[in-house]
């Protein structure tokens, strides 16, 4: 659902005020695709970020068979006793990284499994071998073939499985792949992100045996069904930092509601280290910035490392930061594509491979530049608040 959205932005304004941080978008997309395999019962989501990726996958499980009624803004309840077929082979997939979950979530619940190959942000490669790797482990036989990726087993029998790189994506996938799989699973160099606890926890809300999620080892004991819920998405960590990112760079005071601070430990210190004042409360931050921001240096790692979703708009308030400043991509190799439109606003950038090196000037300048991906959208967004017209 490639909707083509247009912002004006009229620049050099400072930010006041507050704002309600959303359910997690990559929290959501594993959460809805898990909700496919209640045995018995409904469960009932909410805090469900109101984004694309949230109605195509609704629309996609409601095509699938279940039966999704939405009884409050952010809420649903999902009937998927309705759900009888092991494929997803829509085109809308091909919009959304979040759509393999449905891989995981159907070969878990009926052995077999067929989805289109998926799509997302363009920021690299984005092979999904480990994801294969781990349904292998299974006991399944995964092929790909005109653009489909099937899996089958006769039997899912739970064993040792370990990621070569720890992927989100991936454990996100063996976690529901397992959770009815016989015997013990056990993901070795597992993502520890919160949105990998927070599928682990709706799980575990239907009768699942996970333990362990957000440590490098986690293990899922089989069971033999799943039940209905009532579950709350965690807020977004990567919204609310976007946010966070925002207030630094356009200056003001702004407070951010519905946040768990923990999640943002990395961006707090990053940001203070700039020259923001970060107040913590239990789920409330607040950012007060009047001093252009320094330069620092900055490499995007794994969870609880500094997010890649947030490099993005990194790059932005590091471009009028004082000083030069070194940004590392540490996860994808093509995440720098926004850097070209930051250099129609005067940024002074050189991407050489995974590294940005950023030469901060006082003052963007207003112009027309395109998003190459989401969260470009977003570092564009914050580049146009921060420019002169
Ligand atoms: C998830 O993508 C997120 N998307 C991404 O958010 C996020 O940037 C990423 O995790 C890292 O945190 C969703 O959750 C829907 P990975 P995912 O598997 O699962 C390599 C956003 O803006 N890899 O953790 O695709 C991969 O190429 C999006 O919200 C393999 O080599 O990321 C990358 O270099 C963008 N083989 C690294 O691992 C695999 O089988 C981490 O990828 C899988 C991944």
């Amino acid at each position: 659902m490639n909707k083509v959205g247009k912002f004006v932005i009229e620049g050099g304004r400072k930010l006041y005020g507050s704002a309600r941080v959303s359910g997690a978008k990559n929290a959501a997309v594993g959460i809805l695709s898990a909700a496919i395999m209640c045995d018995d019962g409904t469960c009932t989501i909410d805090n469900l970020p109101d984004i694309d990726d949230v109605k195509t996958l609704i629309g996609i499980i409601r095509q699938m068979g279940a039966n999704v009624t939405e009884t409050d803004r952010g809420t649903v309840v999902i009937d998927s006793s309705g759900v009888k077929s092991n494929k997803a082979l829509f085109d809308e997939l091909k919009s959304m990284r979040g759509s393999y979950y449905l891989l995981g979530a159907l070969l878990g619940k009926f052995g077999q499994a067929e989805i289109i190959y998926p799509g997302g942000c363009n920021i690299g490669v984005r092979p999904i071998d480990q994801h294969i790797k781990g349904f292998q482990a299974l006991g399944a036989e995964v092929i790909t073939e005109h653009g489909v990726i099937k899996a089958s087993a006769d039997k899912l029998v739970g064993g040792p499985i370990y990621f070569d790189i720890v992927s989100v994506g991936a454990t996100i996938n063996i976690m529901l792949a397992a959770c009815k799989a016989e015997g013990v699973t056990t993901i070795d160099n597992a993502a520890k992100e919160p949105h990998v606890v927070d599928v682990a926890n709706f799980l575990n809300s239907m009768g699942a045996n996970i333990k362990g999620a957000g440590t490098d080892m986690i293990r899922i004991k089989g069971v033999k069904e799943l039940h209905g819920c009532t579950y709350s998405v965690i807020p977004d960590q990567i919204e609310a930092g976007t946010f966070m990112i925002a207030a630094a760079a356009a200056g003001g005071d702004v407070t951010l509601l519905n946040v768990i601070p923990k999640h943002l430990e990395s961006v707090t210190a990053k940001l203070e280290e700039m020259g923001a004042e970060i107040i913590e409360e239990s789920d409330t931050l607040r950012i007060k910035c009047d001093c252009r921001p320094k330069a620092i240096n900055l490499k995007t790692l794994p969870y609880p490392g500094f997010p890649t979703d947030l490099q993005q708009p990194m790059t932005s308030i590091l471009s009028i930061a004082e000083g030069r400043s070194i940004v590392t991509e540490g996860i994808f190799e093509g995440r720098f594509k926004h850097v070209d439109e930051l250099k129609r606003m005067g940024a002074n950038i050189k991407v050489e491979g995974r590294v940005a090196i950023i030469d901060g000037i006082k003052k963007l300048s207003g112009a027309s530049v395109s998003a190459t991906d989401l969260r470009a959208g977003a570092a564009l967004i914050i580049a146009g608040i921060i420019a002169e017209g």
